[in-house]
């Protein structure tokens, strides 16, 4: 969360930041702010959007060749104009931009102020900035020098940038925790949480490393360890296109994205699977196979809409592969003193692979032996890098804060690495792997064709955009698609949501059934069908309102259910991939109606970077 910007070189800074921002504003989106060195240090800083910072900022003179923003998700101190980011120092010679927590803050702020400092804002940022400065001036250092002592003073996580007027022509970034990529122009250099703010600048970046400090200055780069190690920074092409970042003719990121899946998931199989050439090969797996193979237990973290791909792993693993599977949220399994042993094989799920809840975990099971596989998006992210081995998920930058393609891109990982266990441990027939292998290679199309529920969900959205309460039910398969799609509803259109195992319904949920309930089900023929169908007369028999996700062709439900939305036929395994398709649009439609903001859901980020 938070999204940090800035640039050193001879162009205008201010166009490129506020350009960046408004591809960081994912990351959170209450208060927006910059720093110019324009004559002097200037900070313009804002409650709201960045749209609100640009019409606040107007025609003043923006001009100068080094600055930095920042877009924040609110931590410490409520989200107004006093605690945007950038911060001043007690000087205000210095300022600093900062994603993460700085967790001793209270005891640095209590000294700093027992030796005369005052503070504008109730951040625990803005005493770093102050610390800085104090160590600049008491001990006649270079900027970098101060800013490096300062860290080594620091409980937390941060990513930061410091400007100083001490130093006009110096940019200094550091990392431990939250990303930090710097990107490498010719005497220019740019630096963001993530690549979307240069990839129009230039392809070559580096990643910091945990601990690592990057000095800009006279068109040089030099990276340095906190404790004083100059590095050799590991420069990489990015793979990213301009055109992925834009909306395409969309009217939001989140329909384009939905519409991106036939191709999405295409790119999460593609030179992994050739079903004609009867071949599965999920590189990333190498030489930890045999682990994998002989797992006593697979244990997969993740946190929200990740956590739903987890559970359909869990499902796969243990259907296809054989291997006993515990799905976790991160958050409560790196505090609940997990039993972990080294023959336990850890996934952990994460479109950004930055979530801080996810990479604790990664952390907890890697000190206990585990050995961690990461199925992540984001190349050269956090998660990918603290992982022994793992899969891109190749789905393309994300940027509507709900997932979409993302989890369907992991569904579709999780999917390969169940049959290339299956298949290799031989849990299943050889037939059934190959029609699977030929089905799979078929979803794309398929995926195509339940976009094509477009008009009919749109409808029903404009029907029960006013419902108070949703619930969505489903088996097997169905059950995580269920909780993915109630999600969906409550993230982006604020009504309450909660998503069910169709048989739990009736120990409590029914209670809710009234006429004015929208019960949403996943009725699709696969294994439990008969079962869900009567969950469904269930439902009716309280007047509930059924809305229900079948087969093409289904006659059964159409004769009870209120609505049906038909997808096309695929196997139990690879149903999810279809199923949740009419779910993200029912969300999306109930959204836009509401006149919600789809792609900024309230309160939300896309990348939770904080516990
Ligand atoms: C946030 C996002 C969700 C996402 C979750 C996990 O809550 O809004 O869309 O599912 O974080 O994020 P990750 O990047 O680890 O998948």
């Amino acid at each position: 969360m938070c999204g940090i910007v800035a640039y050193i070189g001879s162009r205008q800074a201010y166009p490129i930041i506020i350009k960046g921002l408004h591809r960081l504003e994912y990351r959170g989106y209450d208060s927006a702010g910059v720093a110019l060195m324009n004559g002097g240090l200037k900070v313009y800083k804002k409650a709201g959007k960045v749209a609100d910072l640009e019409a606040f900022i107007g025609d003043q003179d923006t001009s100068g060749t080094l600055g930095m923003g920042h877009t924040r998700w609110a931590t410490h101190g409520e989200p107004n104009d006093r605690n945007a980011h950038p911060h001043y120092s007690e000087s205000k010679n210095f300022a600093i931009i900062h994603n993460g927590i700085i967790e001793n803050y209270n005891s640095i702020k209590t000294e700093l102020k027992n030796r005369g400092h005052n503070f504008q804002s109730d951040t625990d940022t803005e005493v770093l900035i102050h610390l800085i400065e104090e160590l600049y001036d008491n001990l006649k250092v270079e900027l970098e020098e101060a800013v490096r002592l300062a860290l080594n003073e620091i409980v937390g996580a941060y990513a930061i940038v410091v400007m100083s007027k001490e130093d006009p022509k110096k940019l200094i970034a550091a990392r431990k925790g939250s990303p930090v990529v710097v990107g490498i122009g010719k005497d220019e250099f740019f630096v963001a949480s993530d690549a979307t703010p240069i990839v129009e600048y230039t392809k070559n970046v580096a990643y910091l490393n945990d601990g690592e400090l990057a000095i800009m200055a006279d068109g040089k780069l030099v990276v340095k360890t906190i404790e004083n190690q100059v590095q050799t920074p590991y420069v990489q092409e990015l793979e990213m296109q301009l055109e992925m970042l834009e909306k395409g003719g969309y009217e939001h990121f989140m329909l384009k994205e939905i519409y991106e899946q036939p191709r999405s998931i295409w790119d999460s199989m593609r030179g992994r699977i050739d079903a004609k050439g009867r071949r599965l090969r999920l590189g990333g797996v190498g030489e930890y196979e045999n682990k994998f193979l002989n797992a006593k237990r697979v244990i997969i973290v993740g946190c929200g809409t990740s956590w739903h791909a987890g559970l359909v792993g869990e499902y796969l693993i243990e259907d296809l592969a054989r291997i006993p599977v515990e799905v976790e949220y991160a958050s409560e399994f790196r505090y609940r003193n997990p039993i972990i042993n080294e023959e336990d094989f850890v996934i952990a799920i994460s479109q950004s692979g930055e979530t801080a809840d996810t990479l604790a975990a990664i952390e907890l099971a890697k000190s206990k032996g585990a050995t961690i596989f990461g199925i992540c998006n984001v190349v050269g992210s956090s998660i990918p890098r603290a992982t022994h081995a793992g899969s891109y998920t190749h789905a393309g930058p994300e940027i509507g804060v709900a997932s979409t393609k993302a989890f369907t891109a992991q569904v579709t990982v999780l999917t390969l690495l169940a049959l290339q266990l299956a298949h290799k441990r031989g849990t299943i027939k050889e037939s059934k792997f190959h029609s699977l292998l030929n089905e799979l290679e078929s979803i794309p199309a398929k995926v195509e064709q339940a976009l094509k529920t477009n008009d009919v969900v749109k409808e029903l959205a404009a029907n029960y955009k006013d419902a108070r309460n949703f619930l969505y039910l489903g088996r097997g398969y169905g059950f995580p698609v269920a909780l993915e799609g109630a999600l969906k509803l409550k993230e982006i259109s604020y009504i309450h949501a909660e998503g069910y195992p169709a048989a739990e319904m009736k120990h409590g949920p029914i209670a809710l059934i009234d006429e004015q309930m929208p019960v949403v089900v996943i009725a699709t023929k696969h294994g439990s069908y008969e079962k869900v169908v009567s969950n469904i007369q269930e439902v009716k028999a309280r007047k509930g309102i059924i809305i229900a996700v079948v087969t093409e062709g289904d006659e059964e439900v159409r004769k009870v259910a209120d609505h049906v939305i038909e997808i096309p036929e695929v196997d139990d395994v690879l149903s999810p991939l279809l199923s949740v398709i009419p779910l993200q649009l029912l969300s999306y439609h109930i959204a836009v109606l509401r006149g919600c903001n789809v792609d900024q859901p309230r309160n939300l980020a896309k990348s939770v970077t904080v516990e």
